[in-house]
């Protein structure tokens, strides 16, 4: 099936998640050809939830480095690689299901995600065609027609193999992230296996960690400023705000309630609370 897309003038759906025929193209060579090893870190998210990071360091599997090649080289890459997707749970290619590589899913709450995808949207699409209707779009995001597909069910597919197999997938949400990043960021250092030790707590490593990651930081440095990929996008485009509920500056009270009647319907019984 396809529909009409924002980017792409049509996007089409596989294995129950939509794509731009470009996109698709990847995806399907990183699930033939990409193999995991045992220490790569994969950072997972649904489009928009803050994925960026300076992308020379943290390379893109489906929208970067099988966009360019079918088969890229990753010899040059050392242990342990660092990737980024935003791949559902269940397109992940095998090697990755079968290795021991580490899975960290970053999870924003769906209003700022869509509303950060719409500016998005209108930014990377061909100039002189108007702004996209912010009704449309939503429309869109709530029926998972849009790029990655439906939301509910990429947070869903990784929250599950989180409980299930919490060794191997760490489950983080971008609002917990910017209330107390110190909390989690700790966390995640447990994940990799490499905790802060009281050493690194008090001598001002994690503190300068947190520094490096901040949107003012990242934002700042040259390769986020003038940087492009080669889907043409500027990497400057990856960060406009970084805040959490700038949906209400945007989205009135029936859009936030459709948005809220989805979610229940989705993620009814899950016990995730976004
Ligand atoms: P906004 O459009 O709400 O500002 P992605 O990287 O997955 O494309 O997501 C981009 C969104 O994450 C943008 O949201 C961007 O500003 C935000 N973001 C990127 N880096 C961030 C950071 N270090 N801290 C907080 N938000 C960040």
């Amino acid at each position: 099936p396809r529909e009409k897309g924002w980017i792409t003038t049509f996007i089409y759906q596989y294995q129950g998640f939509w794509y731009s025929p470009q996109i698709l193209s990847s995806v399907l060579a990183c699930q033939d050809h990409f193999q995991a090893q045992d220490t790569d870190v994969l950072l997972i998210t649904a489009p928009k939830s803050g994925t960026t990071c300076p992308h020379n360091l943290v390379h893109f599997l489906e929208s970067q480095l099988y966009f360019e090649q079918v088969i890229p080289n990753l010899a040059s890459f050392t242990s342990p690689r660092l990737f980024a997707t935003h791949l559902p749970y269940h397109l992940l290619p095998m090697s990755v299901k079968d290795s021991g590589c580490k899975l960290v899913y970053l999870c924003r709450n769906p209003k700022d995600t869509f509303v950060s995808f719409w500016h998005f949207a209108n930014k990377i699409r061909s100039k002189g065609t108007g702004e996209i209707p912010l009704e449309e779009c939503l429309d869109a995001f709530c029926r998972g027609t849009s790029p990655f597909g439906l939301y509910w069910d990429h947070v869903q597919g990784y929250y599950k193999a989180s409980s299930e197999m919490p060794e191997r997938v760490l489950f983080l949400r971008y609002e917990d992230l910017k209330e107390d990043p110190h909390v989690h960021v700790k966390r995640l250092a447990d994940f990799l296996g490499c905790p802060l030790g009281k050493q690194e707590l008090m001598d001002g490593t994690l503190d300068g960690i947190l520094k490096m990651c901040s949107f003012d930081s990242l934002s700042a440095l040259e390769v986020n400023k003038s940087g492009e990929l080669s889907i043409g996008i500027g990497t400057n485009w990856f960060f406009r705000k970084g805040e959490v509920g700038d949906w209400l500056n945007y989205l009135s009270v029936e859009m936030g309630e459709r948005i809220d009647r989805v979610m229940q319907e989705k993620m009814h019984g899950s016990g995730l609370k976004l």
